[in-house]
């Protein structure tokens, strides 16, 4: 039995609340118009895909023991969906996407569910995202946690997605008619530095075990902390109370406050967090300094890579021209299969 399939992930920019979601806070992503498609025929006892973004195809049997040795490395993160699935038949066909690869905008995460969409997952969207989720850390050794996968999976039309990681309840918050949201490359390709990543999430669960969940407490109760692990625990505390003031802010219409709120956290990222760089400081400044740019923060999990501006609408029209990379996006639906 084969059947033509045909199977679409978008990827996510993150408005607000990084490095909150593996410590079961808060963050409120969007999914964009952006994103990776597989076109292929089920059958088979392999799967094989090409990429239009690389030389060579992933060729993979069934049964995979060890996703993160698979060559070529970018077959990896097939791999992982593939040892995850556990599928009893193959796949065969071409991965294009229109996302910028390694660049802050999950293209891995919307490569796993797409991929698995177009291998016959047939659960629900949080059960979709689980799976990219453990996909991703196979492949990659990083110890990722859901945002990325979750809003690919969940994505809603014209609205920011309020994840509550604790219960990974989502509330979808309209974004405003009237606001542009725009994501600028540094110029910086992120390398999400896999023991930077890991040793900041350490940090955080340390916090955790010495003063309980991060959503219940606050700055006074990181006092105690030690200083490194303190200002980890501080970012934590402080941008979930941004997402939630964030989320109030563009559910009523209020632009004000987007502007320092966004401004707040990239300060908080890169001084208490410490996951900035140079280039994403100067990008965030350069836009601010634009007219009709309400805000700007670096977005992801930082080490170069993107940072995400809203602005009013139409107020910059060509968003390559600030760093030379760049993108309007609109907040748009989850990852989909049609059988074609
Ligand atoms: C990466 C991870 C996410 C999240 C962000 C930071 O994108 O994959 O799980 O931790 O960094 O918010």
């Amino acid at each position: 039995m084969t059947d033509r399939v045909v199977a679409f992930a978008p990827g996510r920019v993150n408005l607000m609340g990084d490095h909150t979601d593996y410590a079961g806070g808060l963050a409120l992503p969007i999914a964009i118009d952006l994103g990776t498609t597989v076109r292929g025929i089920r059958g088979g006892e392999r799967v094989v895909l090409t990429s239009t973004d690389r030389e060579r195809a992933a060729d993979l049997p069934l049964s995979i023991p060890d996703p993160g040795s698979v060559e070529p490395a970018w077959g990896r993160y097939l791999a992982g969906v593939v040892a995850e699935l556990q599928p009893d038949r193959g796949l065969v066909g071409a991965i294009t996407t229109t996302l910028p690869i390694g660049a802050g905008l999950s293209s891995s995460a919307a490569l796993e569910l797409a991929v698995a969409l177009a291998m016959g997952f047939a659960g629900p969207p949080r059960a979709l995202a689980h799976l990219g989720q453990r996909a991703e850390q196979r492949a990659s050794g990083v110890p990722c946690g859901l945002m990325d996968q979750l809003t690919s999976a969940c994505g809603i039309e014209g609205h920011a997605l309020l994840i509550d990681f604790s219960d990974e309840t989502i509330l979808p918050v309209r974004v405003p008619d009237g606001i542009d949201v725009i994501v600028v490359h540094s110029g910086e390709e992120r390398a999400l530095a896999t023991s930077a990543y890991a040793r900041r999430r350490a940090e955080v669960e340390s916090a955790i075990e010495e003063i309980g969940p991060l959503r219940d407490a606050t700055t006074a109760d990181a006092r105690s902390l030690p200083d490194a692990v303190r200002r980890r625990a501080r970012h934590v505390i402080t941008e979930n109370v941004r997402v939630r003031s964030f989320a109030a802010a563009l559910a009523s219409g209020d632009t004000s406050l987007i502007g320092p709120l966004m401004a707040e956290s990239h300060l908080s990222l890169r001084d208490d967090f410490e996951v900035s760089t140079a280039a994403l400081d100067e990008t965030v400044s350069r836009l601010t300094a634009l007219p009709g740019v309400l805000g700007a923060r670096l977005t992801g999990a930082g080490f170069g890579g993107c940072v995400v501006t809203l602005t009013e609408q139409g107020a910059i029209a060509d968003p390559s021209g600030v760093t030379g990379r760049g993108w309007i996006v609109r907040p748009s639906t989850g990852a989909r299969t049609t059988l074609a």
